[in-house]
């Protein structure tokens, strides 16, 4: 599946990427290094933190009460914010858009 990927300085660039990684996995894999994932997909770092296009957000996972909580971190959080991470990539998720949050 596809994944359309806007870096912070408004680049955008769609991405082919396997189902079964995790959307912060397919953003990393393709070189976008401002996305740091530091703790690599625990869910502990919230440095994967993205803006979901609002069209889409409906159709995520609901998000665990750990990833609300790390987002409540974030003095960038809007209505449309997941830790990428958190989101498995799916087939039915082709053509998802995310913006890379900006940097806490
Ligand atoms: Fe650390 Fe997502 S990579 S919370």
């Amino acid at each position: 599946p596809k994944l359309v990927v806007v870096a912070r300085n408004g680049n955008e660039r769609t991405v082919e990427g396997d189902a079964g990684l995790s959307v912060m996995e397919v953003i990393r894999d393709n070189g976008f290094d401002e996305l740091l994932a530091l703790c690599g997909g625990c869910c502990s770092c919230a440095t994967c933190h993205v803006h979901v296009d609002p069209e889409w957000t409906a159709r995520l996972p609901a998000m665990s009460e750990d990833e609300n909580d790390l987002l409540e971190s974030s003095d960038h959080r809007n209505a449309d914010s997941r830790l990428a991470c958190q989101i498995p990539f799916t087939a039915e998720l082709d053509g998802l858009r995310v913006t890379i949050a900006a940097e806490d």
